[in-house]
């Protein structure tokens, strides 16, 4: 069933003709992006890289209200790495600032939209006013059963790996658990991601082709798609292309 797409103008024939071709049963269930290249596009205007994490926010509500559009069942957005502390304390401090800042001005059309916020990554290694700011909303989207906007925060594949041995073998030790226990499913549970569908594509904008130690695990069979865009530039027509080229893929899981 061809999906209807709310800010597709009915005059544009070419966008029409690719809202024809989005099938809206083929559509990925859980969507990752990588939202890179806020410094790169601050600097082409001679402006802090700050500005850059301002403008990448803002966008972030415009891919948001997308996905929800297209009824994705979640959208996981990579905000901020375990291996960003490595940048000025400045920046650091105002990447903090920035969900709190993101929750604050959009919780209430979030919650209008059924969106559920979730969180992967180290919460405790968070400064408080950014706890205090996700765990709220959290708190006020979760009877939401729309979109499950996943924000990873301070968030690190192979952290999350390693806790979850660490979770595993206090579970042996407590014997509750033994080592026959253990299989892709069981381990699975044992990651941020437990409640959530393995990415079917991953986006990435800015140029980079590399995963950056996110979502290294629930990978193994994602679609990636690349673009050369930075973050903030990054807009629905863009999203939507993605989206098409996905439904283009044949995923074959290691079968013929
Ligand atoms: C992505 O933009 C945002 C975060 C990593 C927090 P960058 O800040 O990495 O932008 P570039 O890659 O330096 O342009
Ligand atoms: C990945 O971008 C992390 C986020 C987008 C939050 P980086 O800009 O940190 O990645 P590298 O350092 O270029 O690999
Ligand atoms: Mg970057």
């Amino acid at each position: 069933m061809p999906i209807k797409l709310p800010f597709l103008g009915k005059k544009n024939k070419h966008k029409q003709k690719q809202q024809d071709a989005l099938q809206k049963e083929a559509l990925p269930k859980h969507v990752a992006i990588i939202m890179d290249g806020n410094g790169r596009w601050a600097k082409k205007r001679g402006m802090p890289r700050v500005a850059g994490h301002k403008e990448g926010m803002s966008n972030v509500k415009k891919i948001v209200t997308a996905a929800s559009g297209y009824q994705l069942e979640a959208l996981t957005l990579y905000a901020f790495s375990t291996e960003n502390w490595r940048r000025p304390k400045a920046e650091v401090d105002y990447l903090m600032k920035l969900p709190m800042e993101f929750l604050n001005t959009y919780l209430p059309e979030l919650v209008e939209k059924n969106v559920k916020v979730q969180t992967i990554g180290r919460f405790d290694g968070l400064p408080k006013h950014t706890r205090d700011a996700v765990e709220k909303a959290k708190d006020r989207t979760k009877g939401n059963t729309g979109l499950i906007l996943n924000i990873a925060l301070n968030y690190g594949s192979r952290n999350e790996l390693m806790e979850a041995m660490k979770s595993f073998l206090n579970d042996v030790q407590a014997g509750n658990k033994s080592a026959e226990d253990l299989n892709e499913e069981s381990f699975s549970e044992y990651l941020y991601t437990k409640n959530l569908p393995d990415p079917d594509l991953l986006i990435r904008t800015s140029g980079e082709q590399r995963l950056s130690n996110f979502l290294l695990w629930q990978s193994a069979y994602t679609e990636l798609w690349f673009t050369d865009v930075l973050w903030p530039d990054f807009d629905e027509q863009l999203f939507e292309k993605a989206l098409s080229d996905y439904q283009k893929r044949k995923r074959r899981y290691g079968g013929i």
